[in-house]
Parts: structure tokens; C-alpha cells; sequence
């Protein structure tokens, strides 16, 4: 684990140590020599912004650039002005590579007002060579480029970055090493995203993924416990256990261990209070798992369930390895193994060669399962991927027409849902006071529903017992529990009787 290591005993006249995490703890001292040369001759230090586009993935990674920066003493910024700016992209769909070229523009009405501004990109877009090509030729103000595989030289990069005037890209084509003991400043002090494996190996048809993040490779169940442990330690209840496809976790290792296993033993750690993990691949979920999940009395009552698709043609053209009967035959044993589990998805429409019969398989789908929210995406055509060479494209118009139908019928649904939960107590893990009203705080129920209601900043981090008393759609107005509100662990005997979990 990371052991707030003193950057200024490392002697930074000796030559670069070979090692990992050690060398990148050479470069972040170098880097602060930098930082105090800032500091002297512009009497600030210089600040950096780093701006997550992606996933929950992304935003873990996002807090380790971010830890790093902290460490070697950039100020932390949310603006466009910063004097070192980091973009960590998305690929998954082309209006994710499109932000960023938006983006890329105004950082460059930026830099024409601050040229020593440094701009760098990082994350999944960089894996893609045409990307890349079309950075150092049509946006030569960009300073650093580096992709998935090396996020973990962040700091050497960084170093080499200060101390040159040209773009500087270092992007790998693949990596089986996982790095870690490198700093992280959390976005919340009471919840953290924990790394449990990285890449994937499904290929299914449509996704870049599997190209930009490479092979799945698993960390060691007790490097994961060690890390919780910490995290327990500083103050975290609540950890999302982050991969690809968490299902087939620990395949790959030495001594192999299920999903399952590992939920147990994280369950098992005094202290944390939630757990939850994203995102599961229908085709792995054992019974094992649900039995596990079942059992596991910090595991929160939410699973998401990416469907894609209702049409089994389309499912077995997306390579996912399961029809729609498998399918739904897995929510059915989850919810006689879980009945209040919330269950959420992801679904495409318009994958080639979707009819409209395929698109009425997806309503049905949805109907039958009632999803509590879903994620709908319009497909996305990812060069490289086996769909993309694929001739039979769907109609634009087509497609839109049946993805505000989809929409539709998942709000309708997700409404009625929330709707039929109003009037009871469930428990809330307070996240931060509420934006626009400051007399309330805003927090999440273990099925990841938000809920509004009275408090103040001393409640975040801790779980209380809340009355749903109005539905507003997508999130609830609530109030504390009477009898709990000094006393957040009251929250827990109240909820051993509830009928929640
Ligand atoms: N087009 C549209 N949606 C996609 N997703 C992944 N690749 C594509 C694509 N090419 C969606 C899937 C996945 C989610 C993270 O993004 O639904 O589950
Ligand atoms: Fe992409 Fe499929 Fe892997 Fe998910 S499981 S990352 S959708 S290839």
C-alpha cells in the first residue's frame, strides 16, 4: 500500500531506479524540484486540472493522476486556464471521441492566452493510432500523450513533459503489468472505486474495449483486501470493486479465485459497509454469485445487468454467448434469490442488421424484466471492431425513432418502480449537501436510487435510515428516521428488521 513516501529523501542526483512503483517515486521528487522552481520565480505554485471523460474506470485512474499532481504540489483546479491540464478520454462511442476535439479547441483559445500552459491526453482514445495521427498533425499545441497501458509512468511522463518543448507521446501497444502503491486523491473521502482487474477478453462485436484496454489481467485477492483495508482506514465505507466483466474475475491467476470468493473475503473486512461492483457480463453470473451476493450482508441490493439486446439474432451477431431466454432466466433466479434487488442495465439499439421485429424483442425485454433505470445508446460504429466491417447499417431515422420509444418505455417503467418504494424506510449513505438547497443532503440507497432530505455536512459518509416520502421520477424526498439522527449506527439494528434487505 501507499505509505506517504518522503519525495524529499529520495536523492535525485543518482541515476533513475529500474523498478516499479520506486522509479515513478524518483520522478515525482524530480517533479517537485520543479514545482518549488515554479513556486520561486511566479511566488505560486502552479496549478492542474484534470478533466475525466470516461467511465468509472476512467474516473479511478482520474484520481490517481490527480493524486500524483497533488503530491509533487500542483493546486488542484477546475479550470480551463490551469497551468497543466490533463484530458483521461473515452473511445466506447464516436460522440466520446468528438467531446474531446471540442474540448482540445477551447483548451487551445487557452493556451494562445497562456502559452507555457501544458496540455496532455491520456485513456482509451490514445490507444487508437489514427487518433493519435490526427493529434500531431491537425492539434500541435497538445504536449503529452500516453495511453492505458502506462498511466502508471505518469509522473516520469510528466517530468519529461516540464522539462522539454516538444510533444512528447509514449503510448503502448499492450502491457500484462498492474502497478500499484502509487498515490490517489479520492473524489469523496467515505467512497473509492477499487481496481479488482483490468482489460477484457470478450470481444463482443460492437466494443472497442477489449482493443484499448487490452487482455483481462487480475490483481491478487489480498492486494484487493490491503487496499480496502487502507481505505477502511481513511475513512471509506462504501467501495466499488471496478473491471470490465468482474464476473470472470480471477481466471487468470496464479491460484485462481472466483468473484465469489473474493466477495466474501471483502465482506468480511470490519469497518467497510457497502459494497458494490461494476460491471457484470450476464454470461458469467454463476449461482455461485448469487448465493454470494445473497449472503453477503455488505453487498448493496443493486446489480448492473448490461442486456445490449432483447433479439437473440442480434445477441449472437453482438457475440455475447447468452439469447434472450438465458436472459431472462438469470433475472428470474435473482429475484427469487433477491426480490428487492435493483436491477439496471445497458441497452444498444441499432446494431446492423436490428428489425424492427429484434427492436420489439428489446421492448419485450424491458418489459418483462422492468428495468429500475437503464442506460440507452444509440450504436456506434468503432473502427477496428467486428460490427464496424459489418454491411447491413441500420437507418439514422430508423434508429432514433426507436430509441425515443425505448426511452420512453424505460422512464415509464423506472418511474413506476420508484414510484411503488414511496412510504418506506430504506437506508441512505449521505454523499453532500444538496446543491441547491443547503438545508438538505443528498445520498444513495443500497439499490443506488438517490434520496434529498433534511441535514447537514456533519451526516456525510455516514448511512441513516430514511423515509421515502415522495417520489419525484428519478430521485425520492425523504425524512430521518425519528431516533436516529445522532446516532448513525442505529441506522444498522433499525435495518436488520427492515423489510429493504
Ligand atoms: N455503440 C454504442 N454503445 C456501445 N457500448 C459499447 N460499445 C458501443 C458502441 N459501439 C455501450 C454498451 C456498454 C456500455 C458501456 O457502452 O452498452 O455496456
Ligand atoms: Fe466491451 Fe463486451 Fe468487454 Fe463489456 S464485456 S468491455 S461490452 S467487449
Amino acid at each position: 500500500m501507499y505509505h506517504e513516501i518522503d519525495l524529499d529523501k529520495i536523492d535525485r542526483n543518482a541515476e533513475p531506479p529500474t523498478e516499479e512503483p520506486a522509479r515513478q517515486y524518483y520522478f515525482m521528487a524530480k517533479c517537485r524540484d520543479w514545482v518549488k522552481g515554479f513556486e520561486q520565480k511566479n511566488h505560486r505554485l502552479p496549478c492542474a486540472s484534470v478533466v475525466n471523460m470516461g467511465c468509472q474506470m476512467n474516473a479511478r485512474d482520474s484520481e490517481k493522476l490527480s493524486g500524483i499532481l497533488s503530491d509533487i504540489g500542483y493546486e488542484q483546479t477546475e479550470d480551463g486556464n490551469a497551468d497543466f491540464v490533463i484530458c483521461n478520454t473515452c473511445t466506447v462511442r464516436e460522440n466520446a471521441n468528438n467531446r474531446v476535439y471540442g474540448r482540445l479547441g477551447s483548451l487551445h483559445g487557452c493556451k494562445k492566452k497562456n502559452p507555457r500552459m501544458k496540455i496532455a491526453l491520456c485513456g482509451c482514445m490514445m490507444q487508437e493510432k489514427t487518433v493519435v495521427d490526427k493529434i500531431k498533425s491537425s492539434y500541435r499545441f497538445v504536449d503529452l500523450i500516453f495511453g492505458t497501458h502506462n498511466i502508471y509512468m505518469f509522473a516520469e511522463l510528466l517530468y519529461r513533459c516540464l522539462t522539454s518543448d516538444s510533444m512528447i507521446v509514449d503510448v503502448l501497444e499492450g502491457t500484462d503489468r498492474i502497478v500499484e502503491e502509487l498515490p490517489a486523491r479520492r473524489r469523496y473521502s467515505f467512497k473509492s472505486g477499487v481496481n479488482i482487474m483490468f482489460g477484457c477478453n470478450n470481444f463482443c462485436s460492437y466494443c472497442i474495449v477489449p482493443y484499448v484496454r487490452g487482455r483481462e489481467r487480475s490483481r491478487k485477492p489480498e492486494d484487493i483486501v490491503k487496499e480496502i483495508e487502507s481505505l477502511v482506514a481513511d475513512g471509506v465505507c462504501e467501495v466499488m470493486l471496478l473491471g470490465q466483466n468482474v464476473n470472470s474475475y480471477g481466471k487468470n491467476l496464479k491460484s485462481p479465485v472466483t468473484f465469489s470468493d473474493l466477495l466474501r473475503m471483502i465482506n468480511k473486512i470490519d469497518g467497510l459497509k457497502r459494497i458494490r461492483f461494476m460491471t457484470s457480463h450476464p454470461k458469467d453470473l454463476s449461482d455461485e454469485l448469487i448465493l454470494a451476493m445473497k449472503e453477503c450482508d455488505k453487498v448493496c441490493r443493486h446489480l448492473h445487468l448490461p442486456l445490449q439486446s432483447g433479439s437473440s439474432g442480434i445477441l449472437s451477431a453482438m457475440n455475447r454467448h447468452y439469447d434472450k431466454e438465458q436472459y431472462l432466466a438469470l433475472v428470474k433466479k435473482l429475484r427469487e434469490a433477491i426480490p428487492d434487488i435493483a436491477i439496471t442495465t445497458d441497452i444498444i439499439v441499432g446494431f446492423p442488421g436490428e428489425t424492427r421485429e429484434d427492436f420489439m424483442e428489446t421492448l419485450d425485454v424491458v418489459r418483462q424484466v422492468e428495468y429500475d433505470s437503464a442506460f440507452t445508446f444509440i450504436y456506434s460504429k468503432r473502427t477496428g471492431t467486428a460490427a464496424a466491417s459489418m454491411e447491413n447499417q441500420c437507418d439514422p431515422a430508423e434508429v432514433n425513432e426507436r430509441f425515443d420509444m425505448l426511452l420512453k418505455e424505460v422512464q415509464a417503467i423506472s418511474m413506476r418502480r420508484a414510484e411503488a418504494r414511496t412510504g418506506t424506510v430504506g437506508e441512505v449513505l449521505v454523499e453532500e449537501v444538496n446543491a441547491k438547497d443547503s438545508s438538505l443532503v443528498t445520498g444513495r440507497l443500497s439499490e443506488n436510487a438517490v434520496v434529498h432530505f433534511p441535514g447537514n455536512a456533519d451526516m456525510i459518509g455516514k448511512i441513516y435510515p430514511v423515509r421515502l416520502t415522495e417520489c419525484r421520477g428519478f430521485y425520492y424526498l425523504g425524512e430521518l428516521v425519528q431516533g436516529a439522527d445522532c446516532n448513525p449506527d442505529f441506522s444498522e439494528k433499525i435495518f436488520s428488521e427492515n423489510a429493504c434487505k
